[in-house]
C-alpha cells in the first residue's frame, strides 16, 4: 500500500526560539498516524538536529531537509551533502521545489543528479513538480509536468522510482490562498500516475505516493486528500501553525 503523507515545508521561516516552540508543541500532539499514514517535517538546515531530538523519536514522524547537494563531499562551500543529512537523522529530502527552480535556477538535469544522490544515501526524495499560471492558462500543464518527471526521474529503475515521493505543486496555488480545486488536483495526479504506469507498469505506479501542495490548510485538507490519487499534501504556510498542521495530519 502506498503511504499517505502530511509533509510540512517550513521554507525559510522561524528563528531558533520559534522553531523550538513549534517543535515543542508538535511533540505534545498525538496525531492519528500509523505505518501507512505518516508525517514529515521539512525544517531549515540549522534546526534539523533539534527537530530530530524533538520529533524523531515519535512514531511515524520523520525529518526532512529542504534541499541537498548532488555532490558527495569536498570543496563546495555552503552546500550540504546527503551524508551530513543522514548523520543528523534526516530521512527525506525535498527536491526541485518551484522556489529553488526559480530563484536558484535548478533545472531538470541537476535535479536528476540530486535524486540519485538522495537515493544512493538511502534517503527518500520528495520530488516537486508543477506549472506556472501562464502554462495553466495555455492549457499545456500536463505536458509540462510530464517533461519535468521524465527528464529528472525516468533514468531510475522500477525499484528506485518506488522510493520517490512526488509532490505536485501548481505554482499559481503556492502561498496565494488559491488552492487547486480537488477536481483539478485529482486530474493532474491521475495524469502523473498514468505517466508512471506507461513507463513502469500499473503495479509500480500504484505504489508511488503523489502529494498535492499549494495553499493546503486544515479546512481543505480532507477534501483534497479524499481524492483517489491524492496521497496527502506538502504544506507551506499552514505548517507553521501547530494546530492547523495537526488538523492536516489527522485529515490523512
Ligand atoms: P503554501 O502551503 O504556503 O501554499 O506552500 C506550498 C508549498 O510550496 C509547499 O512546498
Amino acid at each position: 500500500m502506498r503511504k499517505k503523507i502530511a509533509a510540512a515545508n517550513w521554507k525559510m521561516n522561524t528563528t531558533l526560539a520559534e522553531a523550538e516552540s513549534l517543535l515543542q508543541t508538535m511533540q505534545g500532539f498525538a496525531p492519528k498516524l500509523d505505518e501507512n499514514h505518516i508525517a514529515v517535517f521539512g525544517i531549515p538546515f540549522p534546526y534539523l538536529s533539534l527537530a530530530g531530538e524533538k520529533l524523531g523519536e515519535k512514531p511515524f514522524h520523520f525529518i526532512a531537509a529542504q534541499n541537498c547537494s548532488d555532490k558527495a563531499s569536498g570543496a563546495y562551500t555552503g552546500e550540504v551533502s546527503v551524508a551530513m543529512l543522514q548523520s543528523v537523522g534526516v530521512r527525506y529530502v525535498i527536491l526541485g521545489h518551484s522556489e529553488r527552480r526559480e530563484y536558484q535556477q535548478e533545472g531538470n538535469a541537476l535535479l536528476a543528479a540530486k535524486t540519485d544522490a538522495v537515493l544512493q544515501g538511502g534517503l527518500t526524495p520528495i520530488f516537486c513538480c508543477g506549472e506556472s499560471l501562464s502554462i495553466r492558462e495555455a492549457g499545456t500543464q500536463d505536458a509540462f509536468v510530464q517533461k519535468q518527471i521524465e527528464e529528472s526521474l525516468f533514468h531510475l529503475d522500477a525499484q528506485q522510482i518506488k522510493q520517490v515521493v512526488i509532490a505536485y505543486e501548481p505554482i499559481w496555488a503556492i502561498g496565494t490562498g488559491k488552492t487547486a480545486s480537488s477536481a483539478q488536483a485529482q486530474e493532474m495526479h491521475a495524469h502523473l500516475r498514468s505517466v508512471f504506469a506507461k513507463q513502469y507498469g500499473d503495479d509500480v505506479a500504484a505504489e508511488i505516493s503523489i502529494l498535492y501542495g499549494g495553499s493546503v490548510k486544515g479546512a481543505n485538507a480532507a477534501e483534497l486528500f479524499g481524492q483517489p490519487d491524492v496521497d496527502g499534501g506538502l504544506v507551506g504556510g499552514a505548517s507553521l501553525n501547530a494546530e492547523e498542521f495537526l488538523t492536516i495530519m489527522n485529515a490523512l
